[in-house]
Parts: C-alpha cells; structure tokens; sequence
C-alpha cells in the first residue's frame, strides 16, 4: 500500500507501484486505460472475485473472516456501481483495480488479501469468458424471438404464392411461407453454433495467475462450480493468452450478420414498389426529408450497413492474435471493444429486424400476379415431357422453343393453343396447361424440403416444435444462472 507521502508527491497509488520511483506519464495513462469501456465486466468481476475469496476463505489461504469482510464489501461495491455512484477512475485503469481501490477504501488492508492466488490475467480471462457467456445466451434468446416472427409470419400466411428467384430474374413459384423458413433455417444453424461456442466458452481460467499457476492451494472446481463453468482450465499457459472464443462468438456474430443483411435486402426489395410484396408499418419505416411521399426500409438498410463493422472486428481480432507470444500481452486488452460492439450491433440488428419481420403485411395479391409472370412455370412443362418419357434435355429445348414463341407472339404459356402444344411436341396434350398455374407448380415440389403446402406445412410444425424445445433450454439455462 502507498504511503501519504508517496501519495504527494504522485507515486505509488497504482497496485503495482512498488517498484516504480516516478508517476505514469497523463499520456500513458491515457494510452493504456482501459476502465471506459471495460467497466461493461463490473458484473463478472464482482462474481469472480466473490467466488475467488470464498475459496481462498474455504481453504484457509485467508480467514473465514478475511472473505466475509471482503464479500461484503464487494457486495456494498456493486449496489454503488448499480447506484450510479461509483465513480469510475482512470488513474486506476481498468476496472479489476478500479474495484480493488474502492475495497481498499471501504474495508482496508484487508483487500489486499483477495489478490491472493490470482493475477488480473486470469482475471480479465474469466471476466470475459462469463461476458461472453451471458452474451451469447442473450443472443441465442433474440435469435428465437426473430425466428418465431418469420414463424408467425409463415404461419399467417400458408397459401401465399410468390416468384422465387435465382439472379433476381423470376425462376419458380415458390410458397411465400417456404421463403421465410429458409430464414429460419439460417438463425437455427447461428443458434446451433452459439451453443457450440457457448460450450468452448464455459471454462474457469481462474487459477492459472499471471501464467504458470499459483502457490497457493487453491481449488479451481468449487470456483468453477460457483460461477457455473463447466471445467477449469487445463493448461494455465493457454488459459491466460486464449482469446479464441471471444473469435468464435464474434465470428458467429457475423454470420448472423450475413444472415440478418440477407434478411434485409430481400426485405428491402420487397418493399419496392416494382415488387410490392410486403407493406412495411409505419413504425418501422422512416421518412424523407424532402420527399414527402416516401417511405423508407431504413431499418433494413442499417442492418445491411452495420454488417461491415462486425466482420471489421472479426478481422481486428484475428489480427490481433496473430503473432502473440505466449502468455499475456497487452495487446489482448484491444478484444473488448470489438467484442462488445460486435455483440451490442448483433443484438440491436437481430430486435430491430424482428420487429420489422412482425409488423410487415404481406400482400399475397401482388405477390400471385407476379407469381407466374417471366414464363416461371416453363419447368412445369419441360418435366411434363420428360414424364411423357422424352429426355430431360430435349424437353428442356422443345420449353425454349416455346418461350421464345410466346415471347414474340406477346403471350404467357397459358395462353398457348392445343395445337400450338402438339406442333412443338406430340406429347404435349392439352392438359399439359393444367401444370403452368402457381398453384401446380408449388404443388409438384413434393419432396422433403420442397415447397409443397403439405411439406411447407410440416416443415413450419417442425420448425415451431424446435422453436418450443430452444425456449425451454433457455429457460434452464435462467434458473442455471440465477444460482450463480
Ligand atoms: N485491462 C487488462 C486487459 O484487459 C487487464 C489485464 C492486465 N494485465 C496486465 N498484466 N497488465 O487485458
């Protein structure tokens, strides 16, 4: 502890002033805090270190009463923080010394004793690795909410018939419903892989100190067991400099993204007039300031726009990993704001979108006139033929043909006589117009995965049964935390 008088003359209020004869340069100490952002762990480092002296408490490395005083001060240091009364210092740069200081004025020297068999590197690990958990479960949770409105969306609107497309030229006639869960399908892998980085996530650095473990009989377990890790660390060396789940949850986080961007711009082109297939409500569009008639998928378009910043701080990650020596370095303070920014931009697109999915009225009118327009059921007839037993590839040619005949003559396949039917082709019977309508073209994809009513209607049961069982896993997963 500083004495007044080094405190006088500006030296050695830092933890680890000792050896220091001079005050940190106001540049450095500008250059090298890190409490303005990292005050976000104030939580987590709250519970670490509650946990961290109850076990030094429990295996007499301090006394019973040592971790009493200094687990109540900790408690009355999140109710100020909570309060808004904490004053944050960056004198004391990050927020592990920020807490300690504040200890150290409430209880006294007794603090000092709860950096006993520990190092802010193993620290700032585990605060990270429970940020990044409690994260990653409340992204899994918003990832549900965005799933079920494409859900209900699907499920307002079974018999919905629009254009699907390839190159954005109208291709097949597709269930507008079958559309929507493909978007489910994406956010059901991001839910899928968030479990698999949550599982990478749940391990207690805490016990592994500066790097090479501690001298102190510790017990890794019960800490682990009160934070609700799943294990503690198996190499201290690795469980300080790892940083690769904080890659893992940030690169799930842009995918989500990719996903969410895609989400946006077909939401963005529906909205368009040429395309109309979706009214977007008025709460979730923006005026211009000049136009007075417009309205904007500006909702959309930010989701779309905020994409690039999360892949950026993918790419600053990995950038920052690269080439770090082992154990420690300062360097790997710079994961915070990417990370957090990352998951706040993640979060914030995947509320934002979902209300814009809940709140667009479909218009299965518009969507039906276009549905068939563009020759979109020429397919039809060519797997008509081939039915007929002609070889796919001369159906394909015979369909060509008389595309390009109703093209020049101004009219839709429907249109075409019996005659001109049997002219291209003996095997087209007049009954082959039966299969250019929407409804038969959807009808005829009757395979697993196809966009059949029937298959569209289970796999919208499928999805809404998956939906259910991921709402009671983070149920559990509440009560799992509230005990920690
Ligand atoms: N603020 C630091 C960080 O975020 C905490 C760890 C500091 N450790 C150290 N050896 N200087 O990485």
């Amino acid at each position: 502890m500083a004495g007044e008088q080094d405190r006088a003359e500006g030296r050695g209020t830092k933890a680890w002033g000792g050896r220091f004869a001079k005050a940190t340069a106001p540049t450095v100490e500008a250059f090298t805090e890190s409490i303005s952002f990292d005050w976000r762990l104030y939580r987590q480092d709250l519970a670490a270190s509650i946990a961290h002296a109850r076990m030094l408490g429990r295996q007499g490395i301090i006394t019973a009463e040592e971790a009493g005083t200094i687990i109540a001060g900790l408690r009355e240091i999140a109710r100020e923080i909570e309060r808004g009364e904490f004053v944050f210092d960056p004198g004391h740069e990050d927020i592990h010394l920020n807490i300690e200081a504040r200890l150290a004025e409430k209880i006294g020297d007794t603090a000092g004793k709860l950096h006993t068999a520990r190092s802010r590197n193993d620290q700032v690990a585990t605060d990270v690795r429970l940020w990044c958990r409690a994260a990653i479960d409340d992204l899994r949770t918003r990832s549900l909410d965005l799933q079920a409105a494409l859900i209900g969306q699907a499920a307002a609107y079974p018999a919905a018939i629009m254009p699907g497309y390839t190159h954005l030229q109208r291709a097949q006639p597709v269930l507008f419903a079958h559309h929507l869960l493909a978007y489910v399908a994406m956010l059901e892998r991001d839910y899928d892989r968030l479990g698999d980085c949550r599982r990478r996530t749940n391990v207690l650095p805490l016990g592994a100190g500066a790097l090479a473990g501690v001298g102190f009989p510790v017990d890794p377990q019960a800490v682990a067991d009160e934070l609700a890790f799943a294990a503690s660390a198996e190499n201290s060396m690795d469980a300080v400099s790892d940083r690769d789940f904080v890659v893992e949850l940030v690169s799930v986080c842009s995918l989500t993204m990719v996903h969410l961007s895609r989400l946006a711009e077909d939401v963005i082109v529906w909205a368009a007039g040429e395309f109309g297939f979706v009214e977007l409500d008025d709460a979730y569009a923006t005026g211009s300031s000049i136009m007075p008639q417009k309205k904007n998928p500006d909702v959309a378009e930010l989701t779309r726009g905020k994409t690039g910043r999360v892949f950026g701080h993918l790419q600053a990650l990995l950038t920052l990993l690269k080439g770090l020596p082992l154990t420690y370095n300062r360097d790997l303070q710079e994961d915070k704001e990417a990370l957090f920014d990352a998951v706040d931009t993640t979060q914030a697109a995947l509320v934002a979108m979902t209300g814009l999915v809940e709140t667009m009225v479909p218009q299965p009118e518009r969507m039906a006139v276009t549905a068939t327009a563009s020759f979109s059921t020429a397919t039809e007839l060519a797997d008509y033929l081939a039915q007929q037993g002609l070889p796919f590839r001369q159906a394909h040619e015979v369909v060509g043909k008389l595309v390009a005949q109703c093209l020049a003559a101004g009219k839709s396949l429907a249109q075409l006589t019996a005659a001109e039917l049997a002219a291209a082709a003996p095997q087209l019977g007049p009954d082959a117009l039966e299969r250019v309508t929407a409804t038969a073209a959807v009808a005829a994809k009757d395979v697993p995965g196809g966009t059949a009513p029937r298959r569209v209607a289970r796999a919208l049961q499928a999805a809404q049964a998956r939906l259910a069982a991921h709402r009671e896993e983070a149920s559990q997963l509440e009560v799992g935390h509230s005990g920690s």
